[in-house]
């Protein structure tokens, strides 16, 4: 299976990006946008692995999550990644750092290289909104335009991933929840 470990939000938490992503929407020329039930957070894209290393993967990601407190999430922030002669990525994340988050991807990062992934070189935490974005406004008038108005969440778990085409359409499934069960 293709496969990545990501934070999946709750609906309500997708309703809310999903509004963002329409006030951009009103000022894109062109551009792919995320469908809602797909908007997630990447700690770690694996790609294609096999059911046995997806089950090494699910055995060292329970011990990861045992070491992991929950922590709160807020996502006040858009902005993007530059392509060529547009935005390669326009995404939504956040103004601060956040310790727990970056910890906890580093944990995934570092076991996932254990089981001979390669490492990132940096992480740099979003959610995708839209790919391959042209405005019809500069973007820092689009920030100044956007209301970011999504509720502080409480990040209590992480998942493993499938991402699949279904009917033509991407589809992202959870097959695996690893619960944060620090103290
Ligand atoms: P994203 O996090 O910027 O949206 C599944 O494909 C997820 O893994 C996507 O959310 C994608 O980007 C992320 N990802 C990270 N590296 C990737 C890669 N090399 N190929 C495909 N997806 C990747």
């Amino acid at each position: 299976m293709r496969a990545f470990i990501a934070i999946d939000f709750s609906d309500e938490t997708k309703r809310e990006i999903i509004k963002i992503q329409n006030d951009i929407k009103q000022h894109a020329l062109s551009g792919r946008w995320k469908r809602k039930d797909n908007f997630h957070l990447t700690l770690k894209f694996l790609g294609e692995i096999t059911p046995g290393m997806a089950d090494k993967i699910v055995s060292l990601m329970n011990n990861v999550a045992i070491g992991h407190r929950q922590f709160d999430l807020k996502f006040d922030k858009i902005g993007f990644f530059k392509g060529k002669d547009n935005f390669r990525v326009v995404w939504l994340g956040m103004q601060n750092h956040n310790e727990a988050l970056y910890n906890l991807q580093a944990d995934v990062e570092e076991t996932s290289g254990m089981l001979g992934f390669k490492n990132e070189k940096r992480f740099s935490p979003h959610i995708t909104l839209g790919q391959d974005v042209r405005l019809d406004i500069p973007f820092e008038e689009l920030e100044s335009t956007v209301k970011i108005d999504i509720k502080p969440l409480i990040v209590d778990a992480f998942c493993l991933m499938d991402s699949r085409v279904i009917n033509g359409k991407r589809v992202y499934t959870p097959v695996k929840q690893f619960e944060l069960l620090g103290r």
